[in-house]
Parts: structure tokens; sequence; C-alpha cells
């Protein structure tokens, strides 16, 4: 940052707020393919290390939702109870869904939802069902909580067993069911998550089931849609979604939750989701409605996407074929030992997914640039012979 921009941020008193000052100053910087501007996509604080761990975004918000946040900097930001733009981002997701506003609640990214969920509708004699590996949000709550958790784990070829989690279900307090899922990229159609919905509300009515669609946006295989539609018509069904994937907004906190008014608002009655405010807000807003970017920002993952598992391939390491920014690729040693030997050279990877901790690692996907980068360290880290070669977990 030059001299005369840390001035004129701590001039006006947001030098400490995580507010880009390319945001603060605006005119005049190169904005990048997807909107991101170009000096603070550089000015990445990282010590040159590739952060390809948590699933983020690293092209960041699109144009559209920056040029918000810098319209709504303004003295209006001294209102906040409750913040500007809120009430109009809950009605902007009710009009993208068709649906009412009370069957709208949003939250600081969709994981205060996931805990809130376990809040509202289980207890000590009524369990989580889950996956394993799957995200792990509702879980840990749940065990925070004491209440009972059945996991269930994926079948050989990685796919959530949903028969399984389905026999696991009748009695149980909720569902758990991340579609596409997260650590494995590999997600199921709408239809059949429909089937399985269908069939857990017929045995156990009383069972919420919540179905995260965090990486939707990703998924190429058109038979995977969202199940909104479904979770209006019945009720303890809802879908999250959150900001932080395809709009590249994790920084911003943003999730949602869509279902029928009863079962949404059962939520925050019992669990704190967060404390929006004005300028995410306003991104939200103009992000929903700025398709182009995300057909953009989509098309742009799913190029990086194949040419990191071509790479993959091309080195004899089977992956499967994910449906989000992240690929889990069978790297035939620990998941530990190749995040170390990466880390080595600048390159974070994913932590451990158990079962599949000792052969199985994760690895987000970045921009192009940090791919191919980063591919060159994988080449390295894995011409290697494994210290320890390990089995299936
Ligand atoms: C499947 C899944 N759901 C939810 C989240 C939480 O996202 P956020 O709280 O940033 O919206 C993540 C984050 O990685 C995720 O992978």
């Amino acid at each position: 940052m030059s001299q005369s921009r840390r001035n004129f941020v701590r001039t006006i008193g947001l030098g400490s707020a995580g507010l880009s000052t390319s945001l603060l100053t605006g005119g005049g910087l190169a904005v990048t393919a997807f909107g991101g501007v170009a000096e603070a996509a550089a000015a990445g604080d990282d010590s040159g290390i590739i952060r390809l761990s948590s699933n983020e975004n690293n092209r960041g918000p699109g144009k559209a939702a920056l040029e918000a946040m810098q319209r709504a900097m303004t003295p209006r930001l001294g209102r906040g109870y409750p913040p500007d733009f809120t009430a109009d981002l809950v009605d902007a997701i009710a009009e993208r869904y068709a649906v009412d506003r009370t069957a709208v609640i949003i939250g600081t990214g969709s994981g205060p939802i996931l805990e809130a969920a376990v809040h509202a509708f289980c207890s000590a004699s009524k369990p989580i069902v889950t996956a394993a590996p799957t995200y792990m949000t509702s879980e840990n709550m749940a065990r925070r909580l004491g209440v009972p958790v059945k996991s269930i784990r994926v079948r050989p070829d990685l796919t959530l067993d949903l028969d399984g989690m389905a026999d696991a279900a009748t009695g149980a307090g909720l569902v758990y069911l991340c579609n596409p899922n997260n650590p494995t990229g590999l997600a199921y159609s709408g239809a059949t998550i429909e089937q399985f919905v269908r069939r857990v509300k017929a045995a156990s009515p009383s069972t919420a089931i919540l179905v995260d669609e965090a990486y939707i946006d990703y998924a190429h295989d058109p038979a995977i849609k969202t199940v909104a539609p479904l979770a209006m018509e019945l009720p303890g069904v809802f879908v999250t979604r959150s900001y932080s994937k395809a709009h590249g907004m994790a920084g911003l906190r943003l999730g949602y939750a869509v279902g029928q008014p009863d079962t949404v608002q059962a939520m925050p009655k019992v669990w704190q989701l967060g404390s929006m405010n004005a300028l995410t807000a306003a991104a939200g807003i103009a992000s929903l409605k700025d398709a182009a970017h995300i057909a953009a920002e989509v098309a742009e993952n799913a190029r990086i996407r194949e040419f990191t598992l071509r790479a993959f391939k091309d080195m004899g390491y089977a992956a499967l074929d994910s449906q989000t920014n992240c690929i889990f690729v069978e790297v035939k040693r620990s998941a530990a030992e190749f995040r170390d030997a990466c880390a080595a050279q600048k390159v974070q990877v994913g932590r451990d997914f158990p079962p599949y901790e000792k052969t199985h690692a994760r690895i987000s996907l970045g921009t192009m640039d940090e791919m191919k980068r980063a591919v060159e360290v994988f080449r390295r880290v894995l011409s290697a012979p494994p210290a320890r070669p390990s089995a299936q977990g």
C-alpha cells in the first residue's frame, strides 16, 4: 500500500476494518476478468503461500459486488439497527426462489445456520445423521451439545450412502446431506435427492433434513439441481447456500437457508445467526443479480478443474469427478505427509478427512496461475516415494 493510501485509510478511520483499500480509493485500478481489483489480488499477504486448503474462491467477488460496496461507503453506514440493505437482501433471495420473504433466513455465512439446525432439531434423544467424510460444522456442534451422531460412511465409490443414511434417519432429529459433498466433490442428481428426502419423510415425518448446497453452482452435470422447491413443499426440509464459493465472498460472511417459514424460522429463535452488515448485504444483492459473472466464474473454475484433474491423471493419480471447486485425490500416501511436503514448498492443501486420511488429499482450486505453479509442486512431491505407503483407511 502506498504511503498516501495508508494515510487516506488512517484519515477516514477504516484502517483496521479489513476493507480493501482498492474499494476505498475507487477508480484508476485495473479490474481483472473476474471483477477483482488487480492490486488487491496481487497484494494478498500470504507470504508467497498458495492457499488451496479451505475451498475459498481466490478470484474473489465480482465487479458488481465490489462496486455495490463502494457505493454503500457513505455516512449511512452509521445506521445499523437494522443495517441498510439487509431487508432488501432477504427480498432479493426470496424473489430469486419465488417464495415469501419469511421462507428465507440469512446468516453471516451458512456455517451459523448449520449450527442452528442442530440446536433447533436435535437433542439427546434425537440424533443427527451425517456422512463420513463430509463437512463437519453440524456434526461438531452436535458433539459439543452431547447430541448422538450417526455418521454413515460413504460407499466404496465415495458417493454418499443414501440407503444407509435413510435407514439411520428413522427417529433422528436432523439429517445433514451435503450435495455436492465436501470433500469428495461428488453429487447426486436433484431427482435422487428428492427420492431420498421423500423416503425419509415418509418413514420419519418429524425428522428435519438439511440439504447443504454450498457448491451447487459449480456442478457441471445438469442433472444436479437445487431441491429448494421440494423444501417449500415439505415441512422440516430446507436448503442452505453459501456466498463463500461461486460468489467469492467468504471474507464478507454471507449464507442463507430456504424452506417453509415454520421450518427455517425455528433456527434464529434458538441460535444467533450472526450480525449482518450493510456492505455485505449490498454486495450480496448485487452478486445475486450478476448472473453473467457467476456464469463466467463457474466456467473459469471448470477450466481450472479440468487442467488440474488432467495433470494428476498424467502423473498417474486418480481423482474423483468433482462438481465443486476442490478435488479429492488418491495421493497414495497419508494426507499429512502430502500436506507437509507441499507446505514445505509453499502450497497449502486441505486437512485430514477420515476415514480417507491415509490415502486421499483434498486440494482446493485456486486461480489458473496458482494451479500451474501448484501442479509443479505436486509433481515434485509425488515423484518421491511415500515414506509409508498405506492401504485404504
Ligand atoms: C459444504 C459446506 N457448507 C458450508 C460451508 C460454510 O461456508 P460459509 O459459512 O462460509 O458460508 C462450507 C465451507 O467450506 C462448506 O464446505
